[in-house]
């Protein structure tokens, strides 16, 4: 099939060249001119394990293009894919003005029936609206359904989600533009449910919350086990050993970050509120979620008496997790922020990111430190020898704020460890 994919973010790209390499025939537009350049050239423009290689394979076989212009791409497309962003409103609402752009020019600049497929996170009712709003201004008599077709791809295994995620969701009002969908997927092996384009919506929004809430859940368990002295870790491997709740998104730590969590829960708590039946769960976990920073914050603080003035602190790790450069509503910048506001002295190491304050390495970055913070649970930090890191820094206590790192050995090593839920009593 012939598909033209709009935006060329995570989700975009991603789907994009998934398509392309399972023999579809794509073309991704994006109105950013460098960033067209660089892709033509097979040099991603996000950091994506497995993408790269893809990328350049199927520019190679012509099944992937990329251009600035709409009417090229829609040209011969059977499907138009949305996946520009939908970024939080001032109120915590869904700001949907990327999505009403592609659709105008989607309406002005389409010549042949098409299924537009909208992959980007929307509130309940923007497919039917989008819809509407494109048979509205549509300038050629050509039929265009529009389905609900959300992602579930997770940034650091996007490329493996798109192969063998857990279920695609195809919400369609008309089932002849449901199996054209159908069809294009045919080549993945992945169940798939057909829904309306409101129940495919809400999935997705239900599925973020839930994990939201699991993960705020988890952090409270984790403090409550802090102050009776029981470890977060034994607690959530015994509650996942039952097949009904699952061990998955039961680690505890300083909150979820990135780009969907916090926007999502917000979209929908907001949503839910305007239609007079809040999702209170929801609030209760948006406002954990930021307290669980705050905690951690203190922690450190408490240690140094209240002192971390000219403390260095040596931070591991600023991606809001492993394997992504993405900093949207990474923690690490919070705490970075607070701990400087202190007075503390701060040295940042990331394996991928680099900030102004940034070392070449682990060792570099600890050397004289007063403190070690893990941030995010790079495998480099937790293959890392500990016995060595301890001989450099001035020292010896790490915040594991991930509980990533093994608390026996660094203990054995010399270490005062303080992790999330793990106070000995
Ligand atoms: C998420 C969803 O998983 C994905 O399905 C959706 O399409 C987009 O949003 P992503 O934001 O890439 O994906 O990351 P994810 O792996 O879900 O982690 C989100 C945040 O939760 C991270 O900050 C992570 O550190 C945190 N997290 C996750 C925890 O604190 N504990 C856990 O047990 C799991």
């Amino acid at each position: 099939m012939k598909v033209a994919v709009i935006g060329t973010g995570y989700v975009g790209l991603v789907t994009g060249t998934v398509l392309a390499e399972i023999g579809h025939c794509v073309t991704c537009i994006d109105l950013d001119e460098a960033k067209i350049r660089q892709l033509q050239s097979g040099e991603p423009t996000i950091y994506e394990p497995g993408l790269e290689e893809l990328l350049v394979k199927n520019i190679a076989r012509n099944n992937l293009h990329f251009t600035t212009n709409h009417a090229e791409a829609f040209q011969h497309a059977d499907v138009i894919l949305l996946a520009v962003g939908t970024p939080q409103g001032t109120n915590g609402e869904a700001d949907l003005s990327y999505i009403q752009a592609a659709a105008q020019t989607i309406a002005t600049t389409v010549t042949k029936d098409v299924v537009v497929m909208i992959k980007s996170t929307v509130p309940p009712g923007t497919n039917d609206q989008v819809e509407q709003l494109i048979r509205q201004q549509l300038i050629q008599d050509v039929k265009v359904d529009v389905v609900s077709n959300p992602e579930f791809l997770r940034e650091g295994h996007a490329v493996e989600d798109a192969f063998h995620g857990d279920r695609i969701v195809i919400g369609s009002e008309c089932a002849k533009a449901g199996e054209v969908v159908a069809t294009l997927y045919a080549g993945l092996q992945m169940p798939v449910l057909h829904t309306n384009r409101r129940s495919a919506e809400m999935i997705k929004y239900a599925a973020n919350a839930f994990l939201a809430v699991k993960i705020s859940y988890i952090n409270e368990i984790a403090n409550l086990c802090d102050a009776i002295g029981a470890d977060v870790s034994d607690v959530a491997d015994g509650m996942g050993m039952d097949k009904r709740i699952g061990r998955a998104f039961l680690n505890a730590g300083i909150g979820y970050g990135g780009s969907c969590f916090p926007k999502d829960t917000e979209a929908i708590a907001h949503l839910a509120k305007e239609r007079q039946t809040p999702l209170t769960i929801v609030e209760s976990a948006i406002h954990s979620n930021q307290k669980q920073r705050q905690r951690f914050i203190d922690k450190i603080e408490r240690y140094f008496h209240g002192q971390v003035a000219n403390k260095k602190i040596a931070i591991l790790g600023l991606a809001f997790k492993p394997n992504t450069d993405d900093l949207r509503e990474a923690p690490s910048l919070e705490i970075i922020d607070a701990l400087e506001k202190k007075g503390a002295l701060i040295s940042i190491y990331d394996p991928i990111i680099t900030h102004p304050k940034s070392a070449l390495s682990i060792i570099e970055c600890v050397t004289e430190a007063d403190a070690v913070v893990l941030v995010t649970e790079w495998q480099e930090f937790i293959e890392s020898d500990w016995t060595a890191i301890g001989a450099s820094v001035a020292n010896r206590v790490l915040f594991d704020g991930r509980n990533a790192l093994p608390a026996n050995k660094l203990q054995q090593a010399g270490w005062t460890y303080i992790g999330i839920g793990k106070e000995r009593k």
